[in-house]
C-alpha cells in the first residue's frame, strides 16, 4: 500500500497541452475517480502514473519515492484496461501468472499468489478454460486477477467495466468495491459512468480540458459543486439551469421568489437538481408539460415555463401527465444552486 503524489503535471503531444497543470495527493488505501468529458486527459495522466507515457514537466511519486523516470515495471503499480487482452491460448491460470512467471519469481510463490487471486475473485473452479470459454465478466475478473497477483502498491483502473452489459457493470461494480476493502490498496479510477463515480470514490477527480475542475468526494461534490460544470457534470440526470435574477437577497424565477442568496443584483443562473422537484399545489415554478417519460419506480417531467426556459423533474411513478397539462412544482431553498455570471458558485 502506498501513497501516490502528482506534482504540477504537464503533458503535451506536440503543441497539445492535453495536461495542464495536475496536482493531487492521493492518501495511503484512497480510492480515487478520474471523471470528465472525452479527450479531456483521463487516461493520458493514469498512463503517465503507470510509466507508459512520459510527463512533460512535475513529479509523480508513490509511497514517498519518486518514481517519474522509472520504467513501469519498477513503479510497483498494475493497470487494468478496458480492452483487457487476455492471452488467447494460455488458461485463466496461465493468464493469472504470466506476469511473474516472466519476472522470475519461483514457481511456488506464483502458484500460491494465483490460488489467492482467483480465490478472491471467484476463478477457481475455471482455472483450466481458456478465454474464449468465460463470459465478459469472467475475463475481466481475469485481468483484475492479474494484476492482482503483482500485490500493486497502486491500482490504476481505466474504464475496466465499460465492456460489459448493464447487469454484468452493476455486478462488477459491487465486486470492486469488495475487492478494494478487502485488499485496502490505492486505486485509481477512471471511469465515465455517474454510478461507479459516485459509488466507488473516496473522492472525485473532475477534469475539464486538462485541467483538475473540483476535488471531493462524491457527496461534496454532488451538494457543492464549484461551478455550473461539476453541478452538470455529477448527478443523473443532470441538473438544470434557469435563467434567474438576483435582487437583493432574493433568486427570483419569473415572479416567483426561489430561495435568498448573497449573488448581489443582476442576472445569475439557478441550478435545480430533477431528483430534489417535488408536485406543490401552489408550488413557485409553473409551466406547461412538452413530455412525460415513465419509468416504473420514477417519472421525467419536462417542462415549458411561461418565459420558455425548460427544465426536467424526476416525481413519482405513480403519477401521469398529458403533454399541454400545468404542473406546479417547488423546491426546497436549501436544494437551490446559485451560480454567478462566470458561472461559479455563489455561497448561499
Ligand atoms: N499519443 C498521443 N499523441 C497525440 N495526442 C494524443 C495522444 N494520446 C492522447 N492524445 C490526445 O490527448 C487528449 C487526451 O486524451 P485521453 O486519452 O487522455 O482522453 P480521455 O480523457 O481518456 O478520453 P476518453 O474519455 O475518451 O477515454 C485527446 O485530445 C487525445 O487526442
Ligand atoms: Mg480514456
Amino acid at each position: 500500500m502506498a501513497t501516490l503524489e502528482l506534482k504540477g503535471i504537464k503533458k503535451s503531444f506536440g503543441d497539445v497541452n492535453v495536461i495542464r497543470d495536475m496536482n493531487l495527493d492521493v492518501n495511503d488505501g484512497e480510492l480515487i475517480v478520474f471523471v470528465g468529458p472525452s479527450g479531456c486527459g483521463k487516461s493520458t495522466m493514469l498512463r503517465m502514473i503507470a510509466g507508459l507515457e512520459t510527463v512533460s514537466q512535475g513529479q509523480i511519486a508513490i509511497g514517498g519515492r519518486r518514481v517519474d523516470h522509472l520504467p513501469p515495471t519498477d513503479r510497483g503499480i498494475a493497470m487494468v484496461f478496458q480492452s483487457y487482452a487476455l492471452y488467447p491460448h494460455k488458461d485463466v491460470r496461465g493468464n493469472l501468472g504470466f506476469a511473474l512467471k516472466h519476472a522470475g519469481v519461483a514457481q511456488a510463490e506464483i502458484d500460491e499468489r494465483v490460488n489467492a487471486a482467483s480465490d478472491i475473485l471467484g476463478l477457481s473452479d475455471m482455472m483450466e478454460r481458456k478465454p474464449r470459454e468465460l463470459s465478459g465478466g469472467q475475463r475481466q475478473r481475469v485481468a483484475i486477477g492479474r494484476a492482482i497477483v503483482r500485490e500493486p502498491d497502486v491500482f490504476l483502473f481505466d474504464e475496466p467495466l465499460s465492456n460489459l452489459d448493464a447487469a454484468l457493470r452493476v455486478h462488477m461494480r459491487v465486486e470492486i468495491l469488495k475487492l478494494h476493502q478487502r485488499l485496502g490498496n490505492t486505486m485509481v479510477y477512471v471511469t465515465h459512468d455517474q454510478v461507479e463515480a459516485m459509488t466507488l470514490a473516496d473522492r472525485i477527480v473532475v477534469f475539464r480540458d486538462g485541467i483538475v475542475e473540483q476535488v471531493g468526494t462524491p457527496l461534496e461534490l454532488y451538494r457543492k459543486p464549484v461551478n455550473t460544470f461539476v453541478a452538470g457534470f455529477i448527478g443523473s440526470p443532470a441538473m438544470n439551469f434557469l435563467e434567474a435574477d438576483a435582487q437583493g437577497s432574493s433568486i427570483r424565477l419569473g415572479q416567483s421568489d426561489i430561495c435568498t442568496s448573497n449573488a448581489g443584483n443582476g442576472r445569475v443562473k439557478l441550478g435545480l437538481r430533477p431528483e430534489h422537484l417535488m408536485l406543490e399545489e401552489n408550488g413557485p415554478i409553473e409551466g406547461t408539460v412538452s413530455v412525460f417519460e415513465h419509468l416504473g419506480g420514477e417519472s421525467f417531467v419536462h417542462l415549458t415555463l411561461p418565459d420558455q426556459q425548460t427544465l426536467v423533474a424526476k416525481l413519482d411513478g405513480e403519477l401521469s401527465f398529458k403533454p399541454g397539462d400545468t404542473c406546479r412544482l417547488g423546491i426546497r431553498p436549501d436544494h437551490c444552486h446559485v451560480f454567478d455570471r462566470n458561472d461559479m458558485r455563489v455561497a448561499a
